[in-house]
């Protein structure tokens, strides 16, 4: 059986309505952090002229693959291993990054990480999409965002809901700039940023 996620399953159709405004019809978008690859099937069925490469860590690569089989095959290709933290980000540009749920998975120090190599592999004026649950300076916008940080903090104190001021700060430090911060159901939101375009010469 696939692996399968009811958040995935809920959210795809709100996400795909800012992506439908970023992405270039044929762009080329990096996830980060796949899982179960519904959200990549789901996009890929939606947004047919975009090409979109899966990764995700090791011990996920088998369930993200089975779906991308069963699923995705004639459109997605073979998912690519990738941990944030590794040097085995591709060597090719993308003219998206898009990641869903994962930087309050991931250990804090990986956001700095995943903001760098991100502004780096982007083409210029192309978009870094990031979705989630985001505290503002601190504070919390929903109760339900601050009982889902406690529980994933409970579960491991590595994990945490992060800070949209911070990670627009830290963005903006590796070249990116703040385009977007869209609400979206469940009291997530969408944090979109810019890499420049390319000066002329
Ligand atoms: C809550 S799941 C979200 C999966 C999917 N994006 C979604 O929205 O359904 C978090 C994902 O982050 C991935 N992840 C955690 N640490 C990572 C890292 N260091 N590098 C890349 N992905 C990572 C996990 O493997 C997992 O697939």
């Amino acid at each position: 059986m696939l692996p399968f996620s009811e958040a995935a399953g809920r959210n795809q159709s709100a996400i795909a309505g800012p992506l439908s405004r970023i992405l270039p019809g044929a762009a080329r978008v990096l996830e980060i952090g796949s899982g179960t690859g519904q959200h990549a099937v789901y996009f890929s069925e939606r947004f047919p002229g975009v090409y979109w490469q899966c990764t995700d860590l090791a011990e996920n690569l088998p369930g993200l693959q089975a779906r991308i089989d069963q699923e995705g095959r004639t459109r997605l290709p073979d998912a690519l291993e990738l941990d944030v933290m590794s040097d085995g980000w591709p060597r090719v540009s993308f003219d998206a990054v898009f990641t869903a749920n994962t930087l309050h998975i991931m250990p804090w120090d990986h956001t700095p990480v995943l903001l760098a190599r991100s502004a780096t592999l982007l083409n210029p004026g192309g978009c870094l999409a990031i979705y989630g649950p985001f505290h503002d300076a601190g504070v919390h916008t929903a109760p339900s965002n601050e009982a889902f940080d406690r529980s994933l903090r409970a579960r491991n104190p590595a994990m945490g809901v992060r800070d949209a001021v911070q990670i627009q700060a830290l963005a903006n430090e590796r070249g990116l700039q703040v385009e977007a911060d869209l609400a979206l159901p469940a009291n997530n939101r969408i944090l979109v940023f810019r890499k420049p375009a390319a000066a002329p010469t």
